[in-house]
């Protein structure tokens, strides 16, 4: 059942299009009794004219005891206060009230995640070691650059890795290993339930240089909406039955295929950069990491560019994150050259001071996390925990 938060008589009829029926309350208390009451509640939509910090209270206090409901806040005018506020606080989106398309829209991935979040609960299946992600929330700060260039070294150290490209729309990890691959992820949809080592054989491009094996993103961007979350899951389960490392570079934002990826990782590789839009953007990232359950101890930070000189100094990062810097990288003008020439940069130039960053990534914070065999309770996924 959903719950509406909303004041204004006729309120239920104004966004019936978009919630259906729902249970009309005007107050917090009430909406958090029948929280307690019914288990079954797992949404909550709050009107455009309550107050942003009572309702930011409301979703504080319940987020802890019951990570799997959803709130959505509408709002009359969409602005970046409200919206970091909003996020900071634990709802799951901020619409506009007069936008029901995409007040739907925020519902269906609402219940979405919700229904993942409520699967895990229930012990869900084990998730495998050894899938790490690789993440930022914001675009152009070093995913692609960090996963081809760590999943190569993996590859070089003998380890049998795969590299998957989830930035389904705009991937570019094979022109940037100057790879032709001839299937991509959008070919597990057809083998969607019934993957399996052989048909996992058939995604893969095979880096001759490193031994490295890369399931890149489609070259057509619109198959990026077929490929669901499930069979995102399922890739990625296969391929870490089959290898030491999978290695998933991602798109800039909290897809639903970035969810699934981050659900089923042993680790997730976090970057910064030095500026106050990618600080933000991981604050808010880790904040939502937290607010899915998803615990501090498998996350590793790393600073990008660290050595530009643009104010921002590496204390204020920590400070504004609340976390430590695992590793930090130069700025190199080597990075992209090595792009553009197709080589990943700890294959061309291993002594480069941003190879020598790139493999400490690798050896101390995964192999030396994973190299060691790894007991299969420790083998569990990052979302896991709150099944305990
Ligand atoms: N340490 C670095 N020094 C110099 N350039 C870098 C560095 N890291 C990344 N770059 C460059 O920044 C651009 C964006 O990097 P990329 O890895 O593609 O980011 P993302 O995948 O997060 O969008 C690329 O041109 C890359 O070569
Ligand atoms: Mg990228």
């Amino acid at each position: 059942m959903t719950i509406l938060w909303d004041n204004e008589p006729g309120a239920s009829d104004r966004y019936h299009f978009a919630l259906g029926h729902v249970q009309l309350l005007g107050s917090a208390p009430l909406v958090h009794r029948a929280l307690d009451d019914d288990a079954q509640s797992d949404l909550v939509v709050i009107g455009p004219m309550v107050n942003l910090d009572e309702a930011s209270l409301l979703v504080e206090s319940v987020r802890g005891v019951r990570p799997e409901v959803g709130f959505i806040l509408l709002r009359h005018r969409l602005d970046v206060t409200t919206m970091t506020q909003a996020l900071r606080s634990g709802f799951r989106e901020v619409v506009a009230s007069d936008d029901a398309p995409a007040l739907s829209d925020a519902v269906r991935r609402s219940r979405d995640l919700t229904a993942r979040l409520a699967g895990h609960q229930s012990g869900g299946p084990a998730a495998q070691g050894r899938i790490i992600t690789v993440f930022s929330a914001k675009g152009g700060v070093g995913k692609t650059t960090l996963s081809t260039n760590i999943a190569t070294h993996l590859a070089l150290s003998n380890q049998r890795t795969v590299l998957v490209d989830l930035d389904l729309s705009f991937g570019d990890v094979g022109i940037s290993m100057q790879l032709m691959p001839s299937n991509s992820v959008h070919d597990a949809v057809s083998m969607s339930g019934s993957l399996d080592g052989e048909g996992l054989a058939q995604l893969v491009t095979h880096h001759e240089a490193s031994g490295l094996d890369v399931i890149a993103a489609p070259t057509d961007p619109s198959l990026a909406d077929r490929v669901s979350a499930q069979v995102v899951s399922e890739l990625l389960r296969v391929a870490a039955a089959h290898y030491d490392y999978v290695i998933v570079d991602t798109p800039p934002s909290f897809t639903e295929h970035v969810l699934a990826a981050c659900d089923v990782s042993s680790l997730l590789v976090l970057i910064a950069t030095l500026d106050i839009p990618a600080v933000k953007n991981l604050k808010l990232a880790l904040e939502t990491l937290d607010a899915l359950g998803s615990p501090k101890e498998s996350r590793v930070i790393v600073l990008n560019r660290a050595d530009v000189k643009v104010g921002l100094r590496d204390e204020d990062v920590v400070q504004a994150i609340g976390a430590p810097i695992a590793v930090s990288i130069p700025a190199s003008i080597t990075v992209p050259a090595s792009v553009n020439r197709g080589v990943p940069l700890v294959l061309e130039s291993p002594r480069d001071p941003v190879s020598v960053a790139l493999r400490e990534i690798a050896d101390k914070h995964i192999r030396g996390r994973f190299g060691t065999p790894v007991e299969d309770t420790q083998r569990r996924s990052l979302f896991s925990r709150r099944s305990r």
